[in-house]
């Protein structure tokens, strides 16, 4: 097969270096139209980006990753105090690499197979040149004994790639999705080339404890590493495989939500929706791993259940755009949004809807002015990697009200114990979920909610950062 020959990217015909070199899918900038139509560049909205920019910005770093345009590549350029390398991306390779293998194959094979993985070669071999291609602009970018900290599975065999130009630096890996157990990463035609890529990282960082744990086992399994607990040796190297649960920036979070401006907001919301009214919210991406549709599901049954509910309770539901030109992106927007025609066809009256559906990305302050307004968050995947958004609502319930209907399947739910934690399977069992949470005692709310604030108080998503690159530095 004709691969696309790509020029290297400007980025990495740059003289300069720099001590701490960040490496992910895309830029933490987005072009937006500005007055008059001209493009600039903004921050991209996002809870790693607020994590990072800080720290890169302090250590005179730079971030290496894609514009989010097809084809040639803008040259480096200062955003925010931060150097942005921008990466050439093309057409064939956004649809072979990024909605191919990232997207049909390791999204859906590391979030328990939920929709059946594709695993083609013709994928594959953009997904490895579009890898070389990041790995080179890394290279050329870090300083002697630089940091370099690589995201994502999209870029999964970056480190090794990155090792075997620069065997001067440190390089850090942290993947922001679930690691699969062995039984389902085997069935991947490039288990191999992906755990040699990783394993060429200094730290490997997962969200979670389990996710740490399944990838040790297959290092010792597939690719003969050996060790015990978080240190295995590969190669005559040391490497580090911890979890490092990431988190949000609540003191950021707590601070909008206590705003007076805030509040106000969250009164007119709750007014809108019906004064007295109990609010249930959904806040996902519009993703099959969300399990939006069984959330639906079940506040249908609850509202069956109880017919006077639907003058009582609710429920808004923000889906966020993404990947849509993906079929199985198609199809869940398709079923989410006969759902909520159903529900409402069967529940709702006129000026008194049961479900309010909201497909769009929201500004944050509109987001926390709807978590404050919100009595019960319903975040309910059937497999997350953390799930942030459990997270930012327990940061705004600054007067520990609220109640949090949280998946066990998310990277979340071993921290936040104290949410009432469902199988979203179970829709029997969330619809009963979803009855306690609106009867549950005031007294025994506050104590789970205190307990779920100190939690996320305790490991922001500074100390996160801070944590991954601490064990990144100790040689
Ligand atoms: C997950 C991934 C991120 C990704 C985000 C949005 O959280 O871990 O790397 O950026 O989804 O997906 P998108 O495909 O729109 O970048």
């Amino acid at each position: 097969m004709f691969l696309e020959r790509m020029p290297p990217s400007r980025a990495s015909r740059s003289r300069q270096r720099w001590p701490l070199v960040i490496v992910a899918n895309t830029l933490p900038v987005r072009r937006r139209a500005g007055r008059g139509g001209k493009r600039r560049w903004e921050s991209a909205p996002g809870g790693l980006v607020s994590a990072l920019a800080p720290i890169t910005r302090r250590a005179g770093g730079a971030w290496v990753g894609w514009s989010g345009s097809a084809g040639r590549a803008p040259g480096p350029f200062e955003h925010a105090g931060i150097t942005n390398l921008p990466v050439a991306v093309s057409a064939a390779e956004i649809e072979g690499s990024y909605e191919g293998v990232c997207n049909r194959t390791l999204w859906p094979l590391y979030h328990d197979a939920v929709r059946q993985p594709e695993y083609h070669r013709h994928w594959w071999r953009h997904y490895v040149a579009v890898n070389q291609r990041f790995a080179a602009a890394a290279a050329a970018a870090a300083a002697r004994k630089a940091i370099v900290w690589v995201h994502d599975y999209h870029l999964q065999l970056v480190p090794q790639m990155l090792r075997e130009i620069r065997p001067d630096v440190r390089i850090g890996f942290f993947l922001h999705i679930p690691f699969p157990p062995e039984e389902l990463f085997v069935h991947l035609p490039w288990r191999g080339p992906i755990l040699r890529g990783l394993l060429g990282a200094d730290v490997i960082g997962f969200q979670t404890r389990l996710a740490a744990a399944n990838f040790r086992h297959l290092a010792r399994h597939l690719a003969n590493a050996r060790g015990r607990e978080a240190h295995l040796h590969v190669d005559g190297r040391a490497v580090e495989v911890q979890a490092f649960p990431i988190s949000v920036d609540f003191e950021h979070i707590d601070g909008v939500a206590r705003r007076p401006g805030t509040a106000s907001r969250a009164a007119a919301l709750r007014s809108r929706l019906g004064q007295g009214r109990r609010v249930f919210l959904g806040v996902d991406r519009l993703d099959y791993t969300k399990g939006i549709d069984l959330r639906l599901k079940a506040y249908g049954e609850f509202l069956a259940n109880d017919r006077r509910l639907a003058k009582e309770a609710v429920f808004v539901q923000v889906a966020v755009p993404s990947r849509e030109r993906i079929a199985e992106y198609q199809e869940l927007r398709r079923t989410v949004e006969e759902l909520v025609g159903s529900i409402n066809g069967r529940f709702g009256d006129v000026g008194n809807a049961a479900v309010h559906y909201l497909r769009r990305h929201l500004p944050f302050e509109e987001l926390v002015a709807l978590y404050r307004a919100a009595d019960v968050m319903l975040v309910t995947p059937l497999a997350d990697g953390m799930n942030l958004v459990a997270k930012e609502y327990v940061s705004t319930r600054t007067d520990d009200t609220g109640a949090l209907i949280l998946s066990e399947f998310a990277g979340a739910a071993p921290e936040l114990k104290a949410a009432l934690l469902v199988n979203p399977h179970d829709v029997s069992g969330m619809t009963e979920a979803m009855e306690r949470a609106l009867h549950l005692d005031a007294a025994e709310g506050a104590r789970r909610m205190r307990a779920m604030r100190r939690v996320v108080r305790r490991n922001t998503v500074h100390d996160w950062a801070e944590a991954f690159l601490g064990r990144l530095r100790a040689e």
